[in-house]
C-alpha cells in the first residue's frame, strides 16, 4: 500500500515537472501523448432531462461504431499510453454489447481505468455487464448521476420511478465488492437544496461522490433552454454556501480545491479558460459515429479533428485541421467549461496555481486567477 503511495507521489511530481515542456507543445498547437478519452458510445437516451436534450436526438439513423472498429482503433500506438477512458451517451448501458467493449478496451490497455456515466435507469442491464467484466471490476467505475432523492429526481430526469430505478442499480452494485462506485450530482436552481441528501445517500452506500454545476454547451444540446438551469447570482450565493457546508473542505487536496473553487468560479463568470486547457492536446471526445473532437462541449460547436472511419487515428491526429483547432484553443477561443472530465485534467499542468493553493490557506472563492 506504502509503495503505491509512492508510486503515485513520484508519478505526480514528473508530471508537474514535464509541465513546461507540455505548455511549450501547447503554446506552438502540437500534440501530446494521448493519456484520456472522453468515448460517447451512443446518443440512444431513456430518460428526458429537464437539463440536457440528448435524449432528443432520437433512436434511429445511428451508425455507431462496431466492436471490430473500436478494437481497431483502440489498437492503434498512439493511445499505447491511455490511462482513463470515461464511456458515455447517451446512455451507455442502452447498447448492449458495453461489456465487450469495456473487456476490449481493458485487456488492450492494462494500466487504463474506465469510468461509466449512467443515469442506473436499467439495473438488469448493469447487473449482466457486471457479471460479464468480474476480472475487471478493480478497474472499473461507474458513475450513477443522483440529482435528488426521490419524486425530485423522477421530475428532473423526466421519467416516473426514476429514482426507485437509481435504488435498484444501488443494490445490484452491492453484490459486487469490488467495483467502485460514484453518485454524481448536477446541480441547479431546482435541486441545489437536495446537495447534502445526495452526499449522504451517496455516503450510505459507500460511494464516493462528485458534483457539477448543470452547464450550457452544444454537447449537452441546451444552448437554446438555459432558463430554469442557470443560477441567478443571487440563488447562487445560497448554493455556494449549503455546498461549502455539506462537504469536509478542511479534509480537500489543494488540486481537489482548486477543482472546486473553479466550478463554482465559472458557473458565474464562464471565462472561456480559467486555466490553460489541454484537451486536444492530451486527451480527445470520441462521438458514436467516429468523429474525434478536442473535447466534448466541442460536439455540436464546430468542425472537429476528424472521422476514423475516413482515415487512420495518426492522420487525423496530426492533421493540420487539428493543428489549427488546437492553435485556437492554444489562444484561448473555445466554447470554454470547467467539466471535471475535461478542463480540470489539465490541473496538473498548471502547477504554479496549486502552489499559490497550498500556500493561501483556504484562499477565498472570489481569488480566481
Ligand atoms: C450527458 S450524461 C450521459 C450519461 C448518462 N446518460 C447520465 O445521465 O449519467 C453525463 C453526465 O452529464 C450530466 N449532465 C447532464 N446535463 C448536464 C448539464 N447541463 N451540465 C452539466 N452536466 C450535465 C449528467 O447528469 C451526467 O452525470
Ligand atoms: S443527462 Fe444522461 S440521461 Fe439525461 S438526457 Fe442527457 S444523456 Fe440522457
Ligand atoms: S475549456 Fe472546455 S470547452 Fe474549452 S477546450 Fe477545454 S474542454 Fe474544451
Amino acid at each position: 500500500m506504502k509503495a503505491k503511495v509512492k508510486a503515485r507521489n513520484i508519478y505526480a511530481l514528473m508530471r508537474y515537472l514535464q509541465a513546461p515542456v507540455c505548455h511549450a507543445f501547447r503554446s506552438l498547437g502540437l500534440p501530446l501523448t494521448i493519456r484520456f478519452v472522453n468515448y460517447l458510445i451512443t446518443w440512444k437516451c431513456n430518460s428526458r432531462c429537464m437539463m440536457c436534450n440528448i435524449w432528443k436526438k432520437g433512436w434511429s439513423a445511428q451508425k455507431e461504431l462496431q466492436i471490430d472498429e473500436i478494437e481497431n482503433l483502440f489498437t492503434d500506438p498512439l493511445l499505447s499510453k491511455l490511462e482513463w477512458i470515461q464511456l458515455s451517451g447517451g446512455e451507455p448501458f442502452l447498447r448492449k454489447d458495453i461489456a465487450e467493449i469495456v473487456c476490449i478496451l481493458l485487456k488492450l490497455h492494462p494500466k487504463l481505468t474506465i469510468y461509466i456515466s449512467t443515469n442506473g435507469m436499467l439495473p438488469d442491464a448493469i447487473d449482466s455487464f457486471l457479471i460479464e467484466t468480474r476480472e475487471y471490476h478493480d478497474r472499473i467505475t461507474v458513475g450513477i448521476s443522483v440529482d435528488a432523492i426521490g419524486s425530485l429526481h423522477d421530475f428532473i430526469r423526466g421519467i416516473p420511478g426514476a429514482f426507485q430505478r437509481v435504488m435498484e442499480t444501488m443494490e445490484v452494485l452491492r453484490k459486487y465488492p469490488n467495483i467502485n462506485i460514484n453518485v454524481s450530482m448536477t446541480v441547479m436552481p431546482i435541486n441545489y437544496k437536495a446537495f447534502p441528501h445526495v452526499r449522504r445517500f451517496a455516503r450510505e452506500y459507500g460511494a464516493s461522490f462528485g458534483f457539477q454545476i448543470a452547464q450550457v454547451s452544444t454537447y449537452f444540446s441546451n444552448i437554446e433552454k438555459i432558463g430554469n438551469i442557470v443560477f441567478h447570482p443571487l440563488s447562487f450565493k445560497d448554493a455556494v454556501k449549503l455546498i461549502l457546508k455539506a462537504l469536509d473542505l478542511h479534509k480537500l487536496k489543494p488540486s481537489a480545491r482548486f477543482d472546486l473553487k473553479a466550478k463554482l468560479y465559472y458557473s458565474i463568470a464562464r471565462r472561456n479558460q480559467i486555466i490553460p486547457c489541454f484537451s486536444g492536446f492530451h486527451s480527445f471526445a470520441l462521438d458514436p459515429e467516429g468523429n474525434i473532437f478536442p473535447c466534448l462541449p466541442w460536439i455540436g460547436y464546430s468542425e472537429g479533428f476528424g472521422n476514423i472511419r475516413e482515415n487512420a487515428l495518426k492522420e487525423i491526429w496530426k492533421s493540420n485541421q487539428a493543428n489549427r483547432i488546437r492553435e485556437k484553443i492554444a489562444k484561448g477561443s473555445c466554447p470554454g467549461c470547467w467539466l471535471e472530465c475535461e478542463i480540470a485534467r489539465s490541473l496538473d499542468k498548471s502547477w504554479p496555481l496549486l502552489m499559490r493553493e497550498i500556500l493561501c490557506s483556504k484562499g477565498s472563492l472570489q481569488k480566481m486567477p
